[in-house]
């Protein structure tokens, strides 16, 4: 199976007073095995496109489907092999986090003999196994994360879909998580991670979409993605020198062709973006005039810069 997801053209209007077109035409495609950060800001529609995808909502038009399985006919086939993670998701308080795995794993219909051995595996892969036994009431938002992870493993999903998984996660909690689903898809399993939160989730995805207003403004690989920036931001450098006169030097490099914006950081470095690589021509320049270079590097296109680029550009 190429991909794990394939919506076409989907469109979701709330019938609420006034009418929300939450989804505006969506068409993704999501590979299989790979990490795919859905991003978008807070009522983008993000939660709405997982809902339709595990059939909890009808599109008003348009179709989707997960694991070749339609949304709208085989929805039963889907949510018995995807994991979910869905916004806020919540516990018994007063049971430990082995009786809910339990509980809800009888309800994803693992055999009672079994259940109780696949929720300790589990608990002990998010790295719970110590807190077991323990009610989920005096769990910390990292740990009810955790453990919002272990459900949706449960039935060894192909596919696991996270939604807004790192909000209220420390920095440490969020590291950890990166860690953790790159070990998934190691295991051949794909995920979708949907958050509003770039900064946390952006450097571990492989393939990504945009969405704003209901509408995907970019979508492919990381690597596709950061080539149509070429001619906008495409290459920066930062050149950092030890002497020579910094001023004159900014002036030198904005001779240079395609250069988008030279900028000073301090008395004696400088950021350079350009739409070509320009790194021989800036080495030259060094030479020739003498400066003494403490480093000079170059700058890989920032998650931020790419999610700025492409939700401004409609
Ligand atoms: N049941 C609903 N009725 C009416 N409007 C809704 C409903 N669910 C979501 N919306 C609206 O649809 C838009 C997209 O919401 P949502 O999918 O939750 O966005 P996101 O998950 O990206 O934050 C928002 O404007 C939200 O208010
Ligand atoms: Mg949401």
């Amino acid at each position: 199976m190429e991909y794990v997801i394939e919506c076409e053209n989907l469109v979701k209007v709330f019938k609420s007073k006034p009418p929300v077109r939450a989804l505006d035409g969506v068409s993704l495609k999501v590979p299989s095995r790979c990490i795919f950060g859905f991003f978008g800001p807070n009522g983008a529609g993000k939660s709405t496109l997982i809902s339709i995808l595990i059939g909890l909502t009808l599109p008003t038009s348009g179709s989707a489907k997960v694991l070749s399985y339609d949304t709208l006919h085989e929805s039963l086939e889907i949510r018995k092999r995807v994991g979910i993670l869905p916004e806020g998701f919540s516990f018994y308080d007063n049971l430990t986090a082995l009786q809910n795995l339990k509980y809800l794993g009888m309800l994803d219909g693992i055999p009672p003999d079994e259940v109780e051995k696949i929720a300790i595996e589990i608990l002990n892969k998010v790295g719970l196994s110590d807190r077991a036994n323990t009610k989920v009431s005096t769990f910390s938002r990292g740990m009810k994360q955790k453990l919002g992870i272990a459900q949706a493993l449960l039935k060894n999903p192909e596919l696991l879909i996270f939604d807004e998984p790192t909000v209220g996660v420390d920095p440490e909690g969020v590291i950890q998580f990166r860690e953790f689903v790159q070990s998934l898809v190691k295991d051949g399993k794909t995920v979708f991670l949907s958050t509003h939160l770039l900064r946390d989730l952006g450097v571990v995805c492989s393939h990504t979409a945009i969405i704003r207003k209901g509408k995907i403004v970019a979508q492919g690989s990381m690597e596709e993605l950061t080539q149509k920036m070429k001619g906008v931001k495409g290459y920066g450098y930062e050149i950092h020198i030890k002497t020579g006169d910094v001023n004159r030097l900014a002036e030198e490099i904005k001779k240079l062709p395609q250069i988008v914006e030279v900028k000073m950081e301090g008395a004696n470095k400088l950021k350079v973006f350009s739409g070509e690589e320009l790194g021989n021509e800036i080495f030259m320049l060094l030479s020739k005039g003498g400066y003494q270079v403490e480093a000079m590097v170059s700058l890989k296109p920032e998650w931020e810069d790419l999610y700025k680029f492409y939700s401004e550009a409609i």
